[in-house]
């Protein structure tokens, strides 16, 4: 640590276009206060860097769905977000926004710096345009039939029927989501950042010099270096962002990831004149915390933009975390798969330390990890409360009921104690060593080793039984015990910030310094503590039920939702049509399948023949219903066997949204074996 003077610690800037959920806190958020907490605990000079991306096409989009401003949709989601970060106690210094003026004039000088180097390469290429709206469409702008799967509302940059990532062209039949027109293709300049030239020196700075970075960040930079990197286009044809600041460019705006990532240089401007000295000074260390979608912005295209602007300092490291599922399915906005941050909180008030400590137990560091509303409940029930509520009460209870909650005074040490002096040394130094190494899920574990040991000691030495032989061993085991309480709540202060202040206050005492963590002799003798109370408290099995079962409804509705149409499929000729031999056919006799509770056998008049089908409407019918009905029916299908039956042919249905079956009947009394076509 010591070769850096000061710390510039950012977090991904969360796009203000929907409230932030578990996957943010524990991907982002969570590491990043630990981390900034955790210097400012040690005495270093730090400013931990957030706030609200306000640019991009999602905003602009969801502006026009709802009939309002993009500025009105991010202030009213950087509201909400910022609220969401105060309550789960994200210590920002500062929470900004990119719709700001002074970012809008740091991410154009940058440009214009870039532009005066010489640095971009401009190009012209052709691009969709919506003739009726006089604009440009971006990629999200045009939809069209997936030519993947035939789904008819695929994006020009995205299928999200079966995730297959596309590009506009592409699009069967494209239509602009504006005016529903179909676009047409027209030439428009863009500058681009050459990564194609910078792939050598990117190559030396990540692959060769930061080989510390975690396995999954290292991984992904080195297979888009290996892959070869492309010129990437950093302006748009749009009319919300910053505008590229040229005479030529009029309607055109810098693309969102180049404006972004300088929105944490533009924060820190608006934090504090000495602003630069986080930026520019090599002996200050920059720290990018972000989730795995972002690792190619923070590890090739900023770096890029930083060097070659030429005053800055590069990231020192981009510790990326990759994704939090929940219950086993991808988090997912659009379909309301998530813990959203305010919803939390309406349900277990004040238990912000929970949330904060099951997700930095479980977060994604090295692969992608699931969060269950059981281990939930485990982790609260088995870990916060079994452990650490559980020391810390007993002994606050003890010292109350024998001491009058006045910290006795030690006698002699045994072994027992001065090996619990050694073990806080261990683990006050395993704890910094794993935050510096951004290893947060090993430090909590640290952290909560120091109760575990305490509950390990008080359940070794029994002092309920010694007060009757021997007080003054009594005395000593409980002056450890209320050292150890503070001792937990300082060392525990980045994961648990509000318990530790909860700790603080019942223990009645000043906030003790980091560097005294190892010590015996934080709280003195003869000191009086305040009455116990309990730091966790047990959550129900009902609690969790519900929970559950609000993740249940989300998942029929989303099911419901998604039965409402199937994607069209593949095209076919006019001669796979015609091969289809439909016909009016009379059901004449129907009766259920033994032991099949959804098969009906039909015998059928086709007008050609009467024949046998068996088909699986028993569901939805009655045998006695249907008799006499006229239906459609495939007569040229191959015969199946069913149950021992063969069925020679297929009567038509209809599915409806709710999985209902109808039958398609002639719309008046039709001769049987009536073509149709
Ligand atoms: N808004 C982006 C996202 O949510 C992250 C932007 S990070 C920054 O994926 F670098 F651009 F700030
Ligand atoms: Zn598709």
């Amino acid at each position: 640590m010591s070769e850096f003077k000061r710390y510039t610690v950012t977090s991904a800037l969360p796009y203000a276009n929907g409230p932030v959920h578990i996957g943010h806190l524990a991907g982002v958020y969570v590491p990043a206060d630990i981390y900034a907490r955790f210097l400012r605990l040690t005495h270093q000079d730090v400013v931990f860097i957030g706030g609200s991306d306000e640019h991009g096409v999602p905003i602009t989009l969801k502006a026009k769905k709802e009939g309002v401003s993009p500025q009105d949709i991010v202030d009213r989601y950087h509201t909400i977000i910022k609220k969401s970060f105060k309550d789960f106690g994200i210590s920002f210094d500062i929470y900004s926004r990119t719709s700001n003026k002074v970012h809008h004039d740091t991410a154009s000088e940058f440009f214009t710096t870039l532009y005066e180097k010489g640095e971009f390469v401009e190009k012209t290429s052709l691009q969709f345009y919506d003739e009726a709206e006089n604009q440009f469409l971006a990629d999200r702008y045009i939809m069209g039939t997936c030519p993947k799967c035939g789904a008819e509302d695929a994006y020009g940059d995205q299928c999200e029927k079966c995730g297959s990532s596309l590009s506009a062209e592409e699009l069967i039949n494209p239509r602009s989501v504006i005016s529903g027109n179909q676009p047409v293709l027209k030439e428009t300049k863009h500058w681009f950042l050459p990564l194609d030239k910078y792939e050598d020196e990117l190559k030396q700075w990540i692959l060769e010099e930061h080989k510390e970075w975690k396995p999954n960040v290292y991984g992904q930079c080195k297979s888009w270096l290996d892959s070869g990197l492309f010129p990437r286009a950093v302006t748009r044809d749009l009319d919300w962002g910053v505008p590229v600041p040229l005479k030529e460019a009029k309607d055109k705006v810098l693309y969102v990831w180049f404006d972004a990532p300088i929105g944490y240089i533009s924060a820190t401007k608006e934090l504090t004149p000495e602003w630069e000295k986080y930026w520019k000074d090599k002996d200050s260390k920059l720290v990018h915390f972000i989730g795995k979608d972002n690792i190619v912005f923070h590890c090739i295209i900023f770096p890029s933009m930083l060097k070659h602007e030429g005053s800055y300092i590069l990231p020192d490291n981009v510790p990326s975390n990759e994704f939090l599922n929940l219950e086993g399915d991808k988090i997912s906005t659009s379909r309301n798969w998530a813990v959203w941050l305010h919803e939390y909180l309406e349900d277990f008030p004040g238990k912000q330390d929970v949330l904060r400590y099951v997700l930095c137990a479980n977060a994604p560091e090295t692969k992608d990890n699931d969060f269950t509303w059981k281990d939930f409940q485990a982790k609260n029930n088995n870990e916060l409360v079994a452990i650490m509520g559980n020391f810390v009460n007993r002994a606050l209870v003890l010292t109350h009921k024998y001491f009058d909650g006045i910290v006795p005074t030690p006698q002699e040490d045994t072994d027992y104690e001065k090996e619990i002096r050694t073990e806080i040394q261990n683990i006050k130094t395993n704890l910094e060593n794993n935050i510096k190494h951004y290893k947060f899920r090993e430090a909590l574990k640290n952290a909560m080793s120091i109760t575990r040991l305490g509950n390990k000691y008080l359940a070794d030495t029994e002092p309920w039984k010694l007060i009757k032989t021997d007080e003054n061993r009594v005395k000593t085991i409980l002056y450890y015990s209320i050292q150890l309480c503070a001792l937990s709540a300082i060392l525990a202060e980045p994961f648990l910030p509000y318990t530790s202040e909860k700790l603080i206050k019942i223990l009645n005492i000043d906030k003790p310094d980091w560097d005294d963590a190892n010590k015996f002799d934080i709280i003195e003798s003869g000191h009086k503590i305040n009455s116990a109370e309990l730091l966790f408290e047990r959550i129900e099995d009902e609690a969790i039920a519900a929970q559950v079962e609000k993740l249940n409804k989300t998942k029929e509705m989303n099911q419901a939702e998604n039965n409402a149409v199937t994607p069209q499929k593949e095209i076919i000729t006019y001669d796979d049509f015609v091969k289809q031999d439909i016909r009016i056919a009379t059901i004449l006799e129907a009766e259920k399948v033994a032991k099949a509770d959804k098969l009906l056998k039909l015998v059928i008049d086709t007008g050609i023949d009467k024949r046998t089908i068996v088909s699986g409407i028993a569901k939805y019918f009655k045998p006695e219903d249907i008799i006499g009905k006229q239906v459609c029916v495939l007569v040229n299908l191959a015969p199946r066997t069913l149950r021992g039956i063969e069925s020679q042919g297929m009567v038509l249905m209809a599915e409806d949204k709710d999985g209902s079956l109808k039958f398609i009947s002639p719309e008046s009394i039709c001769a049987n074996g009536s073509a149709i076509s």
